[in-house]
């Protein structure tokens, strides 16, 4: 059994036609084993977290009680980005298992609503927020060795507090925009096979081994969504990241959540006028 379904075209030639539908139930498992392992590991066997302590006290005294986190756009671009996948997905796939309805028209334009939500989404970022908050810096790869070696039982200095980001929340947005980059842009040419409203069908834009690579890509990172998306929905609803997920709702944290694994060091975060700021809380 292939991870390909291949046809013959009308010239005799070997083409592959899109992913075997079983990858479908193998991403569903693999989501599902992931986030079994990780509730069972980290109920019985993880230990407490570790930080060193902030180095900048002063600073740590200037967070405000609610920390700023997702402005209101930032938020709605979220939501109109998680609306428009889960409606990719639901399209997408529940025909291939089963429940069949006429899919592609809600499909393209879920498509059309994820690629416009994505373009604004970098011109957002590259110009208003901080663009380099988001991709691993040098601080992140020597936290990560040190808490590899801890995690290992070798000797290992403390972890510094994280930035605005985990490093994990910074490797899980390289893989999603990845896939997401592969589905945009693989889709936006199948926009081509199909009827739209954008431009007029033309099958013949590309030649069939060219088409069938493209189908392949956009079902291997359309499955690879499957279980990124259910990774994503459990880490969102864990009740320790609740505080997180609350965030992407109403756009900011409580200063003692921040304080736990943030190092105002490394997130400048809007601070508040003195009359404002309460005690430091010991330990930081
Ligand atoms: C989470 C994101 C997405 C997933 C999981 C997904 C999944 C899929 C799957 C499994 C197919 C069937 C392919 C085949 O038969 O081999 C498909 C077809 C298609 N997708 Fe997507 N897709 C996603 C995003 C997009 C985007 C962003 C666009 C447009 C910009 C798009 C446009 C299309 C089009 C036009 C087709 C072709 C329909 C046809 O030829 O009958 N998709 N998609």
């Amino acid at each position: 059994m292939g991870v390909l379904e291949w046809a013959t075209s009308p010239w005799g030639q070997h083409v592959p036609i899109h992913i075997a539908w079983f990858l479908i139930w193998v991403a569903l498992i693999v989501g599902l084993l992931f986030l079994i392992v990780h509730a069972i590991w980290l109920r019985f066997f993880a230990a407490h977290k570790e930080f060193a302590a902030n180095s900048s006290p002063g600073l740590t005294a200037r967070i405000p009680a609610r920390v700023p986190r997702h402005s209101f756009v930032a938020r709605a671009f979220h939501w109109i980005m998680a609306a428009s996948m889960f409606t990719l997905l639901f399209t997408a796939f529940l025909p291939r298992v089963g429940i069949q309805f006429n899919w592609v028209p809600y499909h393209w334009i879920a498509g059309t609503v994820l690629t416009l939500s994505i373009l604004y989404h970098i011109f957002h970022a590259s110009f208003w927020l901080d663009f380099w908050s988001i991709w691993p810096d040098k601080q992140d790869l020597e936290d990560a060795w040190k808490r590899i070696r801890r995690f290992f039982g070798l000797p290992a200095a403390l972890p510094r507090k994280f930035a605005k980001y985990p490093l994990e929340n910074k490797l899980y947005h390289g893989v999603i925009m990845l896939s997401g980059l592969a589905v945009i842009l693989t889709g936006v040419f199948m926009m081509f096979r199909v009827r739209t409203i954008f431009f007029p069908r033309n099958p013949y834009l590309f030649s069939d081994m060219t088409w069938g690579l493209m189908y392949v890509l956009h079902g291997l990172a359309g499955v690879g969504v499957i279980a990124l998306v259910i990774m994503h929905v459990y880490f969102g609803l864990r009740p320790e990241k609740l505080p997180i997920t609350k965030s992407m709702i109403f756009g900011w944290m409580d200063r003692d959540f921040v304080l736990q694994e943030h190092d105002p060091e490394r997130w400048a975060v809007t601070t508040t006028p003195p009359s404002t700021l309460r005690p430091e809380p010991e330990g930081d």
